[in-house]
């Protein structure tokens, strides 16, 4: 059995990792298709290293472009690559453009696909990421749930007979990290000398216009305790073409953190800020506050438990969302046990 995945965004490199070692595991042979949608290193490169994955066999080096342009460039290369692996299968992830292309390149040549990460949705059309899960999750022959209300939205649009309850993978990766780590030094709480919260920013609502991105910076800055900013290229990019200054008041500009030491630094943190998906997910399964500014989240659980309050990017709302008390304790455990990547190579194999 010969399955190819294709990856492309930094959190893809973090689900794909259990799922290498779970195929080499069962004997599977495994290609990896690298898009190059992330190409800087500490986007991409210390994620195969930190987390064990080999090189990927294919490197497309589409780099970055507008979403049609990107999407087309990786949609152009894939056509060779499955004409030359000819895979049994092929898995995609998550919500990145190179989620949507890999699984129209594939399901346009009828090769099976699997998309790990199914079935979440924000409902809110003006992100790609939606667009792209939506479009990925009817494309595909299987798809892989991590979560129970994510079956809900896969049985809710028709496609519960091709739907399978895996778990969260990047749980797997996150519970064999946090042992690892824990007695390891935190690398932000030495540059910042005491208590911190961690912050990052890259969604395009939030990045994307000038006035937006100002309140956010400046109710970040305002905060009481330093607000230690691991700036995403996209981030720092779209703050230089507006001419807005990330290092203003409590804000510890820093860059993204290879993902053992986002682990450990994420332990030590007083509260999480962020857009990021995987984040809110990690702060809750680490029992850290999180603030998420976005008027919605695909991760509901988060919410329902207490540990994750939504803010609309003004300073006024985040910072009232934004505490310092923890919420009560839970034993929720609403992303898994650890083991979706060897139930995702499972549900493959049955099919
Ligand atoms: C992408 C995904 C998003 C995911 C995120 C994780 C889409 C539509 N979005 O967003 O779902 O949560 O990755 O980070 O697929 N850039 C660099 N170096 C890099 C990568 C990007 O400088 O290694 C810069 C470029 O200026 C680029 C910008 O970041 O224009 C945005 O990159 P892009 O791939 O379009 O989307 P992300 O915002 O990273």
């Amino acid at each position: 059995m010969r399955i190819l995945s294709v990856v492309g965004a930094r959190p893809q490199f973090v689900k794909l990792a259990p799922i290498a070692h779970a195929m080499t595991s069962a004997g599977i042979e495994h290609v990896v298709v690298h898009t190059g949608q992330h190409y800087d290193k500490n986007m991409s490169d210390v994620f195969f290293t930190d987390l064990g994955i080999s090189r990927p066999q294919v490197e497309l080096a589409v780099g970055s472009a507008s979403h049609g342009r990107q999407t087309g460039a990786m949609l152009s290369a894939m056509d060779e690559v499955l004409e030359r692996y000819q895979p049994d299968w092929v898995v995609v992830y998550g919500d990145t453009n190179s989620t949507i292309a890999g699984a129209l390149a594939a399901t346009k040549l009828h090769i099976p696909t699997a998309h790990v990460e199914a079935g979440l949705r924000s409902f809110n059309r003006r992100m790609p990421e939606e667009l792209n899960r939506v479009a990925t999750d009817h494309l595909s022959d299987l798809c892989l749930a991590p979560t129970e209300v994510a079956m809900k939205h896969l049985s809710g649009e028709g496609l519960a007979n091709r739907s399978v309850l895996v778990g969260d993978v990047m749980t797997d990766v996150l519970l064999s990290v946090r042992e690892d780590v824990r007695d390891k030094p935190n690398p932000v709480a030495f540059a910042v000398g005491g208590e911190y919260r961690l912050a990052t920013l890259h969604r395009a609502d939030n990045t994307d216009d000038p006035a937006t991105l100002q309140a956010i910076i400046e109710s970040f800055g305002a905060l009481d305790l330093p607000t230690v900013l691991l700036a995403h290229p996209r981030l720092r990019s779209r703050a230089a073409d507006y001419g807005i200054e990330l290092e203003t008041g409590s804000i510890v500009v820093m860059e993204p953190l290879p993902y053992p030491q986002l682990v450990r630094a994420l332990i030590g943190a007083n509260g999480v800020i962020t857009d990021s998906g995987g984040l809110q997910k990690e702060a809750f399964i680490l029992r850290v506050p999180c603030t998420t500014v976005r008027t919605e989240t695909e991760w509901t659980e988060t919410l329902e438990c207490g540990w994750n309050v939504l803010a609309t990017p003004d300073a006024c709302a985040i910072a009232k969302a934004v505490r310092r008390e923890r919420p009560a304790s839970t034993r929720a455990t609403p992303y898994g046990d650890g083991g979706a990547a060897g139930r995702v190579v499972a549900a493959i194999l049955r099919q």
